[in-house]
C-alpha cells in the first residue's frame, strides 16, 4: 500500500501555501489550525462521545447493530457477486435504511461479475476412494461434464513447482504451502492455476488459506493470467492437502478426479447503496464509512462484511437518535462486488474522484467486528496527530490504540491519492478460521463486542465531520 502518490504531495504543497496566506478560498476550508488548538476544540466533544457510547453501549441501542445484522442475514442468507440474493441484499438494505429515517437514501448503478460456481465435486480415487471436500474459486473455468481425472503433483511452494516443472505436465497440481500470513499467502490462491497451467498442469487444488482447520475449504477470488491457459481451480482443506503430502512424499501415486460446473457469464447491474447525515455547515464535504454487502456464496456473510456494513449503518443512526448533525455529511456505504476484487467500490472512485477535495476521511470496515482494539490510520503527520488526539476520546471503553497502515480493498484508491482513512482494528485472531468459509454465520458475532464497535465508529466519524476543519493531508 502507498501511502502518498505525486498528486497527493503536490495537493498538500497547495494547501501549505494556501495556509501560510490563509487564502479563504481554498475548496475544503482548511486554513491549517494548530495542533494545540484542535486539541482544545477537541476538548469539547468528551460529553458527546460518553453519550454516543452510552446509547451504543449500554442505552436503547444495545445489541441493534447484532440485532439488524441477526434479521438481514438470516432473512437474505448469503449474497454472492452477481446473485440474485445480492439483489435482495441490496433492496432490503435500501428499504431499511430508509425506514430507519436517514437521509438521502439511495442506489448507485455499478456493474460487477457473475461467477457461478455449480455443481462440483472432487474424489482422490487413488490410492483408495476418498471424497475431497473442495470450493471451487471465484472466476475458475469449470471442468468438461465427465469431470478431469489426472495424477497429482502435490508442490510446497512456488519455488517448488519451478522445480519439478517437468513433472506437471497432465497433472493435477496440489499446493500444500504452509500459512504464513493470509496477505503473503493468500497469492496461492489468486495465482495458483496460472502458476500451474504455465508449467502443463490440468487443472490446481489450493490447499485452503487458513491458520486452522476442521477440514473446512475457504473459498475466493482467483485471476488468471492473460495469455495463460485457463485450468479449472478449487481450494481444498488443510487437511486433505496435508495427507497428500505424505502420501508424495511415500512415493504413493495419487489420481483425484475433478468436476466443476462453474462458468463466468456477462456482468450485470448492481448497486452500491448510501445513505447519510447531511452536514449542517459543508453539506459537500464528506466523511465516508463503509463495509461490503455481498459476500461469499456460503455460509451467512455475516463477519465478512456483515459486521462492517452494519456497523456502519449503526453509527449512522447512533447519530441521528441523538438529534446530533454534524458540519459535514456523514456517508454510508454498502459496497457491492468486494469480493470479487473491489469491484462497486472501484466504479464509486470513478464516479466520484472529481470531488476528492471534499473527502474528509474514507473509512471501512472489512476484518471483523470482535472485540475492538483501536484504528489503523493512514494520513499525514498532523492528521495522525489529530487522529491520536480523537481516540482519547474513546478512553470510555478502552479503544485509544491509533495505528499505522489503514486498509481496505475499498478505501485503498483513495488512500493513494492522499484521502485519510481508517480501518477497525478488532481482535480478529480468529478472522481466518471462519473467512469465506460455510461457517461465516451469525455465531460467529458477539452482540457486546458489536455495541463496541459501533461506539468506536460513531464517536471518530461524527467529531471528525463536526470539527471546524478538514484533517490535513
Ligand atoms: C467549545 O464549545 C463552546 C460552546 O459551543 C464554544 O463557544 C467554544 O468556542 C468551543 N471551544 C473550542 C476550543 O472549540
Ligand atoms: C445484549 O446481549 C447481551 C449478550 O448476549 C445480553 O446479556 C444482553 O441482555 C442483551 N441486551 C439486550 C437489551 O437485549
Ligand atoms: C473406488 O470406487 C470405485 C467405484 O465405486 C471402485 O470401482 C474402485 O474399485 C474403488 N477403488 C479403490 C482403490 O478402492
Ligand atoms: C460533487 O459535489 C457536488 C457538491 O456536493 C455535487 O453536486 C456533485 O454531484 C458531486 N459530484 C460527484 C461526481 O460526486
Ligand atoms: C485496555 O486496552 C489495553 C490494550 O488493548 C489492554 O492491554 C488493557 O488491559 C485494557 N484495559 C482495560 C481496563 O480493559
Amino acid at each position: 500500500m502507498t501511502e502518498k502518490g505525486y498528486n497527493s504531495g503536490l495537493l498538500s504543497f497547495l494547501i501549505l501555501v494556501g495556509s501560510l496566506v490563509l487564502c479563504p478560498c481554498r475548496p475544503h476550508g482548511y486554513r491549517g489550525k494548530s495542533l494545540e488548538d484542535v486539541t482544545k476544540e477537541l476538548s469539547n466533544y468528551s460529553a458527546i462521545a460518553q453519550k454516543i457510547i452510552n446509547l451504543a453501549v449500554h442505552g436503547k441501542a444495545q445489541n441493534r447493530s447484532y440485532e439488524r445484522l441477526a434479521a438481514f442475514t438470516d432473512t437474505v442468507g448469503n449474497r454472492v457477486s452477481g446473485s440474485r440474493n445480492l439483489d435482495l441484499a441490496i433492496k432490503y438494505m435500501y428499504n431499511a435504511l430508509k425506514q430507519d429515517g436517514l437521509e438521502n437514501v439511495h442506489l448507485e448503478p455499478v456493474k460487477i461479475p457473475h461467477w457461478v460456481r455449480g455443481q462440483e465435486s472432487a474424489v482422490m480415487v487413488l490410492p483408495r476412494n476418498h471424497t475431497l471436500s473442495i470450493l471451487g474459486l471465484g472466476s475458475s473455468v469449470g471442468t468438461p461434464k465427465e469431470g478431469i481425472e489426472a495424477e497429482v503433483l502435490v508442490v510446497e511452494s512456488f519455488d517448488d513447482l519451478k522445480k519439478r516443472a517437468s513433472e506437471a505436465k497432465g497433472k493435477i497440481v496440489v499446493y500444500n504451502q504452509p500459512f504464513v500470513s493470509y496477505g503473503e499467502t493468500v497469492a496461492y490462491r489468486t495465482s495458483g492455476a496460472s502458476e500451474a497451467a504455465k508449467v502443463g498442469a490440468v487443472a490446481s487444488l489450493i490447499r485452503s488459506i487458513t491458520p486452522f482447520s476442521i477440514n473446512s475449504p475457504h473459498t475466493g477470488w482467483q485471476w488468471y493470467q492473460p495469455g495463460v491457459p485457463q485450468i479449472p481451480t478449487a481450494c481444498i482443506t488443510v487437511e486433505d492437502a496435508q495427507m497428500m503430502a505424505r502420501m508424495a512424499h511415500r512415493g504413493t501415486k495419487i489420481v483425484v478426479r475433478l468436476t466443476m460446473g462453474a462458468q463466468n457469464l456477462a456482468d450485470v447491474d448492481s448497486f452500491n447503496t448510501v445513505a447519510e447525515i447531511i452536514g449542517s455547515e459543508r453539506p459537500e464535504q464528506v466523511v465516508l464509512l463503509s463495509g461490503h454487502l455481498d459476500s461469499w456464496d456460503v455460509g451467512q456473510g455475516a463477519m465478512d462484511d456483515g459486521g462492517g456494513m452494519a456497523i456502519s449503518w449503526e453509527a449512522l443512526s447512533l447519530i441521528k437518535d441523538l438529534g446530533l448533525r454534524p458540519k459535514r455529511t456523514l456517508r454510508a456505504v454498502l459496497w457491492s462486488a468486494e469480493e470479487a476484487g473491489g469491484v462497486g467500490a472501484m466504479q464509486y472512485y470513478q464516479q466520484h474522484k472529481a470531488n476528492i477535495t471534499n473527502f474528509d476521511l474514507v473509512m471501512e470496515s472489512d476484518m471483523g467486528t470482535f472485540a475492538p482494539i483501536g484504528l489503523q490510520f493512514t494520513g499525514s503527520d498532523k492528521a495522525r496527530a489529530i487522529m491520536a488526539e480523537i481516540m482519547k476520546l474513546l478512553a470510555p471503553i478502552n479503544v485509544t490504540s491509533l495505528e499505522k497502515h489503514g486498509e481496505g480493498t475499498d478505501i485503498n484508491m483513495w488512500m493513494q491519492a492522499g484521502v485519510p482513512g481508517a480501518s477497525l482494528h478488532t481482535a480478529d485472531s480468529k478472522y481466518f478460521w471462519f473467512h469465506h468459509t460455510e461457517g461465516d454465520t451469525m455465531t460467529v458475532q458477539n452482540p457486546e463486542e458489536m455495541n463496541l464497535c459501533s461506539a468506536v465508529w460513531a464517536v471518530v466519524s461524527y467529531v471528525v465531520a463536526d470539527l471546524d476543519e478538514m484533517l490535513p493531508r
